[in-house]
């Protein structure tokens, strides 16, 4: 920041496992954001390294990390971040038509995961016709419809009520044992994390307690 050095993290040694449903949290400033976006590989280190499958991901090319994450990863923003302009199935079929990976399968295996979640009467809806929390339920359908090993959740319920948050990550937790896949999200709210099976706390960007249940 200008003349202003900030370290957003510091000595932040972490192991996460295939298959965890893990939380990251701690207060605003501490780390969370920039946490995500370096093991959701959309951010680089500027010291340290990352690794996936053991392998350093520092010496992939732009287009190479693109790829990675759009098979590998997938991701649920506060925001939502849905196209406005798509419905619902096409907002969850996205990524799949960005990887250049649409097959006839692809549409029946998009709906299935809308009614998982509970949204088969809303598959034409465009998100401003659609609530919050299913606004949210339309972007965890898009970041599994890849069937990637990892979904990374920056805050996810931060633009919802406590009740319909704790619904969404009640969802992540079933869809995490049902699909096997590994969810890491972030949250400064304290009863969410109890919903983990691991907690990752991070105070002034350096990790401060990580507990297994
Ligand atoms: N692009 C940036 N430029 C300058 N400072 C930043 C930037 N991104 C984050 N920070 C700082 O790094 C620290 C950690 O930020 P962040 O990862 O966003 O925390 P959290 O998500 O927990 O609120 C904060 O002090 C924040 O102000
Ligand atoms: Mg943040």
């Amino acid at each position: 920041m200008g003349e202003t050095r900030v370290e957003a993290l510091n000595s932040c040694d972490l192991v996460l496992h295939r298959a965890e449903f893990a939380a990251v949290y701690g207060p605003s400033g501490s780390g969370k954001s920039t946490l995500c976006s370096l093991i959701g590989l959309l951010d680089r280190p500027s010291a340290g390294e990352v690794l996936l499958d053991g392998e350093p991901v520092a010496r992939l090319g732009d287009r190479a990390l693109s790829r990675l994450r759009n098979r590998r990863i997938g991701f649920v923003f506060q925001q939502f971040n849905l196209v406005p302009v798509l419905t619902a199935l096409e907002n969850v079929l996205l990524p799949l038509e960005i990887g250049g990976r649409m097959d006839a399968d692809a549409r029946r295996r998009a709906t299935e995961l809308l009614a998982r979640l509970g949204l088969e009467r809303h598959l034409a809806h465009r998100p401003s016709k659609l609530s919050g929390g299913q606004q949210q339920r339309v972007a965890i359908a898009r970041a599994l419809i890849a069937r990637p090993e990892l979904v990374i959740a920056d805050e996810p319920t931060a633009n919802l009520d406590s009740h319909t948050g704790t619904e969404i990550i009640g969802l992540m937790s079933e869809l995490h044992r049902e699909h096997g896949v590994c969810f890491l999200f972030s949250t400064h709210d304290a009863g969410l994390i109890q919903m983990t099976e691991r907690r990752i706390e991070l105070r002034d960007g350096r990790i401060r307690s990580d507990e297994r249940r």
